[in-house]
């Protein structure tokens, strides 16, 4: 982690909200209306984005424990991740080598897996370590039958997995760095309260809510309020951005009182001043920090393309740094919990739902996004450029960004 990264980027928030100026982008940007709604560009992104691209699969504490598995269908692949004796965690398409089953269903806790069709059984490494009735089905060599895993990485207290076993692009060099920043955090020593699934509209739509402030006092003005910040900075690290609002002002964790940051020194900033905000990871994933039932919490939202263009799932984790206990406590995290369901189910997404039906009207050619809304330009031109990259420069792409990072 580094706290002089982190250090940096609150001394802009600060001095901006000081002098009550923002970031500007240089130009307002217009994608195409079509980018949204057009079934055949959807296809594409599913293919050359969700099943090519890390993905941030799990938070570390959905899987605590040796044994703990959890099986996922993204954009019609069925995965599975599994925590293995040694802590590590493997990532396996979920499919049996004998003739395709899933091997695995939901989540728990498993030393090994038996096939629920015929009965070939695999360690948790994914070992193929008993074929059903073996004299009659014939000689095979079990070790070529392993099932296939998925290029996995864990850092950050947060799962990757590569969609693609034949990737050859690096989870790490992907990151650019970022998740060295978002170990600030400290999920790795997190527990997860709740999680809960909605159903959304286009997932760009909805992304684009997670990247932009300007709607916050207008949409979510009976939620959040109508004095909400609508401006937002934002840092990019590749296609990671965080966005927070410039502001010399902070309330330290579980108090009401606002504390002056352009009057500390670099030691005086509390940690949480450091993580405001909402971080995002490309190309499907925001993290937020909450306080509620006495503890620190976080949102993070996990968002994936549903069956058609106009529809998308976010399962939203809702993790804390320690599991509230008194009853009060845990019903207070509920509460807040609730309270996230609901910002994002009826502001939201019901708005997204409205304005992706407006846009299939095809009558309006482009939309626009503000040089204040640098977080949906960077974003779109991400989407365009990934789409248009082949196999090989894909790693090209990501390679030089990590060793900028690291200087
Ligand atoms: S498909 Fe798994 S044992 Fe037959
Ligand atoms: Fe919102």
């Amino acid at each position: 982690m580094s706290r002089e990264q982190l250090i940096e980027m609150t001394r802009n928030l600060i001095e901006h909200g000081a002098a009550d100026t923002m970031e500007l982008a240089d130009e307002v940007v217009r994608v195409p209306a079509s980018a949204y709604t057009d079934p055949e560009l959807f296809e594409q992104e599913k293919s050359k984005i969700f099943k090519r691209l890390p993905l941030m699969v799990a938070p570390s504490c959905e899987l605590p424990n040796p044994g703990d598995f959890k099986a996922m269908d993204i954009c019609g692949v069925p995965l599975f991740l599994s925590r293995q004796k040694d802590g590590e965690v493997i990532a396996f398409l979920n499919m049996c080598s004998h003739r395709g089953n899933p091997i695995v269903e939901g989540t728990g806790n498993a030393a090994r897996f038996m096939c629920g069709y015929h009965g070939w059984t695999f360690k948790q490494n994914g070992d193929l370590i008993g074929v059903a009735s073996p004299q009659d089905f014939g000689s095979i060599d079990k070790s070529k039958h392993c099932l296939t895993r998925f290029p996995v990485h864990e850092s950050a207290g947060l799962i990757w997995a590569t969609l693609d076993p034949n990737s050859t692009l690096s989870i790490p060099d992907y990151l650019c760095g970022y998740d060295s920043l978002l170990e600030a955090f400290g999920l790795e020593d997190w527990t997860l309260f709740s999680q809960r699934t909605l159903a959304g509209p286009n997932w760009k739509t909805a992304y684009d809510g997670y990247l932009d402030f300007y709607h916050l006092p207008v949409l979510h003005k009976d939620t959040f309020g109508a004095d909400f910040y609508n401006r937002a900075n934002f840092f990019a690290w590749g296609p990671h951005q965080r966005l927070s609002a410039p502001s010399k002002m902070a309330t330290r964790v579980g108090s009401d009182v606002e504390e002056d940051l352009s009057q500390m020194s670099d030691d005086e900033i509390p940690h949480d001043a450091l993580l405001s905000g909402v971080w995002t990871i490309f190309p499907h994933i925001s993290i937020a920090s909450f306080y509620g039932g006495g503890q620190r919490g976080a949102m993070i939202s996990q968002l994936f393309p549903g069956s058609h263009v106009g529809e998308s799932f976010t399962t939203q984790y809702y993790v804390m740094e320690n599991q509230p206990e008194t009853e009060e406590d845990i019903k207070s995290a509920h509460e807040q919990f609730d309270f996230l369901e609901v910002v994002v189910r009826d502001e939201d997404y019901a708005t997204g739902k409205r304005q992706h039906e407006a846009l299939q009207s095809g009558l309006m050619k482009e939309v626009l996004f503000g040089k204040n809304e640098r977080g949906g330009q960077v974003f779109h031109g991400w989407v365009e450029k990934l789409l248009a990259a082949d196999e090989a420069g894909l790693a090209d792409m990501f390679a030089p960004q990590q060793a900028e990072a690291a200087e």
